[in-house]
C-alpha cells in the first residue's frame, strides 16, 4: 500500500513534528516502499525534489538519459515515478492494454492544466473530442485542406528565394534563420486551420505577437506546471505578487485572442474544409456538439501541437542534413527523380519517398520535438511494464 503524504503533509502543526514527518517519510521511501528494489539514485528516491529541479533546469530528458546509463532501463526518478527505455515499455505504458482493460490515464501532474482540451481530458470527454476532431483530419478534408496549405508552402519557397537570389535572379550566399521561418509557415497553416486565418508571418515575415506569446508561455510551462502540482498555494501568491506578464499572463491573453479569432471565423458562416467547421458541425457518439468554450480550447491546443511541433522537426532535419551531406544529396536526387516539377508535389505523392521518410523518422528519434512528459499514470492495484510490477497511483514514462 502507498503512502498517502499529502494527506500526512496536512497536518504538520509544529517544526519537530514536520522533521519527523519528513524523515520518516525519506525512509518509508526508501526501504519499504513498494519501488524500494527498483534502482535509481537514493535522494531522487526519497523526495521529489531532485525530479523537479531537473523539470525546471529544462534538461530533464538529458538528466534522466544519463541515470539510465547509469542504472538500466528502469530507473526510479521519483518515490512514485518511473522511467523506462526498454523499447517494450512504450506499448506497455501507452498501448491498448489486454482483456479489455483501459488504458493507463495521463498524469494528472502534468496533463492537468489541459484538461478542458483533448491533450488532458478524461477518458469520456476524449473520446468526445477526439471523434468531433478527427472529421478536420480525415483523407477528404485532409485533400481539400491542400490548397490552402500549398499557398503557405509556396509564399515560404517564395520567401527563401527572394533572400537567396540578387535583383537579377542569380544565386547569392544569404543567412537565414530557418528555425524562424519554419515556425512561420507551420503556425500560418495550422492558424489557418484551426481559426480561420493565419497569423501573417510570411506575409510580414516576422513572428506574431499571438505566437510569440505561445514562446514565452512554453518557456514558463515547466514552472507553471511544478507549482500548480507541488505548491499549487504558492502560485496563486506568486501570480499575485509578480508584474504583468509573468507566470500564466500569457497563456491568459493568449485563450482571449484564441476567442476573439474564432468568434470571427464562426460569425463569418461560411463553409470551408478547415477544423473549426470540423468543430462547429460534427457531433460525438452521444449527440452532443463541442460548446464555443471546447472549441476554442482545442483550436488553440491544436495550434500549439500542430505548429511548433512540426517546426522543430523541420529543424531537427535541416541540421542533421547540413551535418551530412551525403544525406542530403542522396535525397535531393530521390525528389528531383521522382518530380519533374514543384507542382506535382502534394500530400498523396509524397508518400512515394522512401528515402525522405526515412530521413524525417531518423531526425525525430535523434531530435524529437516532444522529448519529455508523455507520463502515464497506473491506477487501482497497478501493472506489470516490462516485467515490473508498477503499483497503483505510481507514473511511469
Ligand atoms: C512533427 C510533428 C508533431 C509531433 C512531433 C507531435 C507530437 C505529438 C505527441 C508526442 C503527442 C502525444 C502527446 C501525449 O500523449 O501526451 C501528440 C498528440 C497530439 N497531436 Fe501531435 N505532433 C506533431 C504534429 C501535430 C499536428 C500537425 C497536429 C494538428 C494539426 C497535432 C495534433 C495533436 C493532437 C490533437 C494530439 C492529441 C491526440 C489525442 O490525445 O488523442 N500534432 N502529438
Amino acid at each position: 500500500m502507498l503512502l498517502n503524504t499529502q494527506a500526512l503533509t496536512k497536518t504538520t502543526p509544529t517544526t519537530i513534528q514536520a522533521t519527523l514527518l519528513a524523515v520518516s517519510y525519506a525512509v518509508y521511501n526508501l526501504l519499504l516502499h513498494p519501488l524500494r528494489a527498483i534502482p535509481g539514485p537514493k535522494l531522487w528516491a526519497v523526495s521529489s525534489i531532485p525530479y523537479l529541479l531537473a523539470w525546471l533546469s529544462g534538461r530533464a530528458p538529458f538528466i534522466i538519459h544519463e541515470l539510465h546509463k547509469t542504472y538500466g532501463d528502469v530507473v526510479r526518478i521519483g518515490p512514485n515515478r518511473l522511467s523506462f527505455t526498454h523499447p517494450d515499455a512504450w506499448r506497455d505504458i501507452r498501448g491498448h492494454r489486454k482483456n479489455g482493460q483501459a488504458e493507463h490515464a495521463k498524469d494528472p501532474a502534468i496533463y492537468a492544466f489541459t484538461k478542458n482540451t483533448i491533450l488532458g481530458a478524461d477518458r469520456a470527454q476524449h473520446a468526445r473530442f477526439r471523434r468531433i476532431l478527427s472529421h478536420g483530419f480525415s483523407a477528404k478534408s485532409m485533400q481539400e485542406q491542400q490548397p490552402l496549405i500549398t499557398r503557405y508552402i509556396d509564399l515560404f519557397m517564395q520567401r527563401l528565394g527572394e533572400m537567396t537570389t540578387d535583383k537579377s535572379g542569380r544565386p547569392r550566399p544569404a543567412v537565414a534563420d530557418l528555425v524562424a521561418w519554419f515556425n512561420y509557415t507551420t503556425f500560418d497553416i495550422i492558424g489557418d486551420l484551426a481559426f480561420g486565418e493565419p497569423f501573417g508571418c510570411l506575409d510580414l515575415s516576422r513572428m506574431h505577437p499571438w505566437v510569440r506569446a505561445i514562446f514565452q508561455a512554453m518557456e514558463q510551462f515547466g514552472v507553471f506546471v511544478a507549482f500548480q502540482w507541488y505548491f499549487p498555494g504558492l502560485l496563486t501568491v506568486i501570480k499575485l505578487l509578480l508584474p504583468g506578464d509573468y507566470i500564466g499572463k500569457h497563456a491568459d491573453a493568449q485563450m482571449r485572442y484564441a476567442r476573439e479569432l474564432l468568434e470571427t471565423r464562426l460569425a463569418l458562416g461560411t463553409s470551408r474544409p478547415d477544423f473549426v467547421e470540423a468543430m462547429a458541425t460534427a457531433k460525438s457518439d452521444d449527440g452532443r456538439m463541442l460548446t464555443k468554450e471546447d472549441m476554442v480550447a482545442n483550436a488553440r491546443l491544436l495550434v500549439v501541437a500542430g505548429s511548433e511541433t512540426t517546426a522543430t522537426a523541420l529543424s531537427g532535419v535541416a541540421y542533421f542534413l547540413a551535418r551530412h551531406p551525403r544525406v542530403q544529396e542522396k535525397l535531393a536526387k530521390e525528389v528531383r527523380s521522382t518530380f519533374a516539377s514543384e507542382g506535382e508535389i502534394n500530400l498523396l505523392s509524397v508518400n512515394k519517398l522512401g528515402y525522405m521518410l526515412a530521413v524525417l523518422d531518423e531526425s525525430m528519434r535523434m531530435f524529437p520535438p516532444v522529448p519529455n512528459q508523455l507520463t502515464r499514470i497506473c491506477e487501482g492495484e497497478g501493472d506489470r511494464i516490462c516485467g515490473f510490477y508498477v503499483p497503483g497511483c505510481v507514473s511511469a514514462r
